[in-house]
């Protein structure tokens, strides 16, 4: 389907220590991709390196918070294959709560990572690739980036939104470089983030209960076939599964529904799970 736009691509992946990120690797070094596997979490990324078990995906600590953590991985990147064909920045970190409990360290904290990190690697790839003349940016948003409002998980919605908006504007002004961007936005896939992400004063068990109505969330190997023949095909947006693509047009359509269905969330959050 896609395999021969991957064969042979110098590749960056961020966030490969898990989920979606660990699936990319996988995904992209079967097609025969060279893959610069990176995250954080240096130990998750030895084992996304060790279970694929190809020379031609390597491992490296990086945080995306850090600018010269990007600057030097693309510098060695490019020294030894001479290129950046891609970058997939995928890393990010969910967190949910209301407004008044959620502190400025929390935004600063989910805005670091999930939009500064972003930008911080899509800026670093993008002056090497107008050298080189040609590559592609991916950033991960989400459905979130999409719908117009969510309550109880603000920052990450914020964060998921600049993501996508800085991604359109990325891949106006390349375009005329040679190098695509495109901003990938998935509905609920079941990987560790739901129970990884601090559900601030809140009672154990709200995440997974907010998340309920989508389970079982589209398994990872699904959703890096999604992604990666959405980039193939050069999609502006890739929006996946088909699930989230009804729920967008639901909460566009019938607002009014949707404002009943975000209030009930709200009032169960607030009788069941908020503490004091
Ligand atoms: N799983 C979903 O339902 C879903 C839905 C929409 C969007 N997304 C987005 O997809 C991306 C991947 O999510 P996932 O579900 O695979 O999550 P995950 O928690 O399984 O993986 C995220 C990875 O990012 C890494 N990471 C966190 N902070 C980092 C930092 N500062 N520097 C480098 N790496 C860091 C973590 O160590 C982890 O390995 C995220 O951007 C997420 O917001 C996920």
């Amino acid at each position: 389907m896609y395999n021969n736009y991957y064969r042979d691509k110098v590749v960056l992946v961020t966030g490969g220590g898990s989920g979606i990120g660990r699936g990319l690797c996988e995904g992209l070094a079967g097609c025969g991709a060279i893959v610069t596997c990176t995250d954080i979490n240096l130990k998750n990324i030895e084992e996304t390196v060790r279970s694929i078990g190809k020379d031609t995906v390597t491992a490296r600590e990086l945080d995306v918070t850090q600018q010269a953590d990007f600057e030097e991985t693309i510098a060695g990147i490019v020294k030894e294959h001479g290129r950046i064909d891609l970058i997939f920045n995928n890393a990010g970190i969910g967190i949910s709560g209301e407004l008044r409990d959620l502190s400025i360290e929390h935004w600063k904290k989910v805005m670091d990572i999930n939009f500064y990190g972003v930008l911080y690697g899509s800026q670093a790839a993008y002056l090497q690739m107008l050298k080189q003349g040609f590559g592609q940016i991916v950033n991960t948003a989400s459905l979130a980036g999409l719908i117009d409002m969510i309550p109880l998980i603000g920052p990450y919605s914020v964060s998921k939104h600049a993501v996508l908006n800085y991604t359109r504007v990325l891949r106006y002004e390349a375009k005329a470089f040679n190098i695509n961007a495109n901003t990938v936005c998935p509905g609920y896939i079941n990987t560790p983030i739901i129970d990884a992400s601090p559900a601030v004063n809140s009672k154990p068990g709200w995440n997974r209960e907010a998340i309920k109505p989508f389970e079982p969330g589209l398994p990872v190997n699904k959703a890096v076939v999604c992604i990666l023949n959405g980039v193939a095909r050069n999609k502006e947006v890739i929006l996946f599964p088909r699930v989230a693509g009804l729920f967008l047009h639901f909460s566009r359509l019938f607002k009014g529904l949707y404002l009943k269905v975000s209030n009930k969330s709200v009032k169960d959050f607030r009788e069941k799970f908020r503490l004091n």
